[in-house]
Order: structure tokens, then C-alpha cells, then sequence
């Protein structure tokens, strides 16, 4: 199969790139680099069966050429990041919906089948647990720029339920927080590492006691590979993915401490706004269309994790 990924140059992007160039496909790297970089990809760029094409979803024409070039889309290109979706909310908004559209648009033209990221972020507000695809999605006021990332996913879902009516395969998954290597730099996690190696307090936002589930990577990737390439059933569903076992922050911060080896201490600041207090998904949907099981532990995860960030700042250095 020739799989365009938008997207592909970063975090869970690079780990699908690895993924279908190791099981003999072939694959279109589609990324304007705006938080992806090419050194998650350095590994590919003179493999035969990789392109990478530096340029935007906003840009419809040669996005539209690559989608005819494909047999496949895998869209995960998005403005990522709560510090710059609250900061930069027309830009999120922007790349985020029209983005979305312009690969639906294409994939309806070219009859190609879509597999579209979406996010945890829709459930908004909704505590409770495990959350199922069917749930109520609560969001607060639209002053709040945290919301437009939720907002924008969930008209991306709109969209694609939409083109599904009109015939296009399309399956949205609905991704919990994900880690791993090549870990995005502002996740909770990236940076609680950086302070425990850094000897620098570990910044807790509220009072600790929000729940969270981390799913490793690789995880995260068996479940978009099965929703793409192994499970027709899929079009025109939303499919949760993500780990069910739930910590909370503070225990987190702890575990990275130890593994770490850290004296650091943890400090508690203000919440953000509307931060919700707990997030659990209920898998039982991707384990009966996609036979999805998540394998690794948290502490495996979290070593891998810590040994990359490690690894990442000595080249750095260097
Ligand atoms: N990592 C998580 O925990 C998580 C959780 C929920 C949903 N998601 C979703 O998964 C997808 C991948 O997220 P990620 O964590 O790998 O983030 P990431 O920032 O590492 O990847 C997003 C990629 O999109 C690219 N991009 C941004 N704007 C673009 C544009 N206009 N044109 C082309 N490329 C553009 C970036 O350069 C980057 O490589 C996103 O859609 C995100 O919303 C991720």
C-alpha cells in the first residue's frame, strides 16, 4: 500500500512511518514541520519506499496531488499543544478544521479511505468514566481558547461522519494521551522528566489529584495501523485508543522521580482552566473491531521514555 501520513515527521506520526515502512509499504511523508521535525525521521530519508513532501494541509493543490497519489490517508497533522492552542487559536482553529476538510475533500475526489485523528480533548468536560464513543461531549465557554483544539476536533469528526453518508471510508479515532520517544516537548511528562534530570522542581499544575491514562506509542500505533489497513468494518466509526490504567498526576511526578533518580521537589501551581479532573476511556470498541491491546507497562514505557529524553539532551550537547 502507498500511505500518505500527514503529519508523519512527528511524535505518533514518525512511530506510524516506522511502522508501515518496516511491514514493506510504501509511504508519503506530508509535513509543513511546524512541531514535527526531520530529525524523527533521519532513519527513512534515503529509504526507497519514503517521500517526504515539506509543505501544508492549507495548501489544497499539492495536497490534493499527493491524496491522488495514494491508496490511503492517515491524517494526523494538527496545531498540538495546550499552551499553543490557548495562545494561537485562529492558527489552531485554522490548520486544525480547514486542514481536515481539505484532506476530506481530497480523499472523496480521489476515493481514497481516510483514517482521521481526533482526541480525548472531545470528551471536554465529561468526568466520567471510562468514557464510551457514545458519550455526551461537554465543552465549556467559547472565551475559553483551551476549547477551540476540542471544538475543531470534534467538527473534523462532524465532517468525516458526514463524507461517510456520502460514501467515503472514513474512520475517526479518538486518541488518549499518548508517550514515548520522540515525545512531544511541552507534554506533562516530557517535562516533568527534563526537571527531575535537571534537578529542577517539578511543576504541578493544581493540586495533583487529576487522573490521567498513558498509552505508550507503540500501542497507540497497532491501533491506527489496524483502523487503516486491517479493519473495513471501521468506516464510519469513532474508535477510542488509549491505555484504561488511571494515575494521578502527582504519583506520576513520583514514579519519574524515582526512575530518574531525582531529588527534585514537587510544587503545585494554578490549574488551567476548566482542566478536567479525570479521563478514562472505555477501549471496549477497539478491542472488538480492531482486537486492540495495548502491551506496554507504564514503567517500561516511562524507562524508554526517560532513556530518550536522556539521549536526546547529551546529542544536545554534543
Ligand atoms: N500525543 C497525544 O497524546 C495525542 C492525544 C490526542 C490526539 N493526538 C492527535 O494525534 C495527532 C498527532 O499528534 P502528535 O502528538 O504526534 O503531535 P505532533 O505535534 O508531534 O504532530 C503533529 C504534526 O503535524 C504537523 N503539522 C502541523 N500543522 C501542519 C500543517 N498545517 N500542515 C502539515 N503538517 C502540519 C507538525 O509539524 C507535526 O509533525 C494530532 O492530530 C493530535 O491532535 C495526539
Amino acid at each position: 500500500m502507498r500511505v500518505l501520513v500527514t503529519g508523519g515527521a512527528g511524535f505518533i506520526g514518525s512511530h506510524l512511518v516506522d511502522r508501515l515502512l518496516g511491514l514493506g509499504h510504501q509511504v508519503i511523508c506530508y509535513d509543513n514541520l511546524a512541531t514535527g521535525q526531520i530529525a524523527n525521521l533521519n532513519h527513512h530519508l534515503t529509504h526507497p519506499h519514503f517521500k517526504m513532501v515539506i509543505d501544508s494541509v492549507l495548501n489544497r493543490i499539492e495536497l490534493g496531488d499527493q491524496v491522488e497519489n495514494c491508496d490511503l490517508v492517515v491524517h494526523l497533522a494538527a496545531d498540538v499543544g495546550l499552551t499553543n492552542v490557548v495562545e494561537n487559536p485562529v492558527e489552531t482553529l485554522m490548520t486544525n478544521v480547514r486542514g481536515a476538510v481539505n484532506v476530506l475533500q481530497a480523499a472523496f475526489k480521489h476515493h481514497k479511505k481516510v483514517v482521521m485523528a481526533s482526541s480525548s480533548e472531545v470528551y471536554g468536560k465529561n468526568i466520567n468514566g471510562p468514557l464510551n464513543e457514545e458519550d455526551d461531549l461537554i465543552l465549556g465557554s467559547t472565551k475559553v481558547f483551551r476549547w477551540s483544539y476540542s471544538s475543531a476536533k470534534i467538527v473534523n469528526e462532524q465532517f468525516a461522519m458526514a463524507f461517510a453518508d456520502k460514501g467515503l471510508e472514513v474512520v475517526c479515532v479518538r486518541i488518549f494521551n499518548t508517550y514515548g520517544p520522540r515525545i512531544n516537548e511541552d507534554s506533562v511528562l516530557n517535562v516533568f522528566i527534563q526537571q527531575a534530570l535537571a534537578g529542577q522542581d517539578l511543576t504541578i499544575s493544581g493540586d495533583g489529584k487529576q487522573k490521567r491514562c498513558f498509552a505508550y506509542v507503540s500501542d497507540i500505533v497497532d491501533g491506527l495501523y489496524k483502523a487503516a489497513l486491517e479493519c473495513p468494518r471501521c468506516d464510519g466509526e469513532v474508535i477510542n485508543l488509549g491505555s484504561t490504567d488511571e494515575y494521578d498526576i502527582e504519583d506520576v511526578a513520583q514514579r519519574i522521580k524515582q526512575l530518574t533518580g531525582s531529588n527534585s521537589k514537587l510544587t503545585y501551581g494554578h490549574p488551567w482552566l476548566d482542566n478536567t479532573q479525570r479521563r478514562v476511556p472505555d477501549v471496549n470498541k477497539a478491542k472488538r473491531l480492531l482486537g486492540f491491546k495495548p502491551s506496554t507497562s507504564f514503567d517500561q514505557g516511562l524507562a524508554a521514555t526517560v532513556a530518550w529524553v536522556k539521549e536526546k539532551g547529551r546529542r544536545v550537547l554534543v
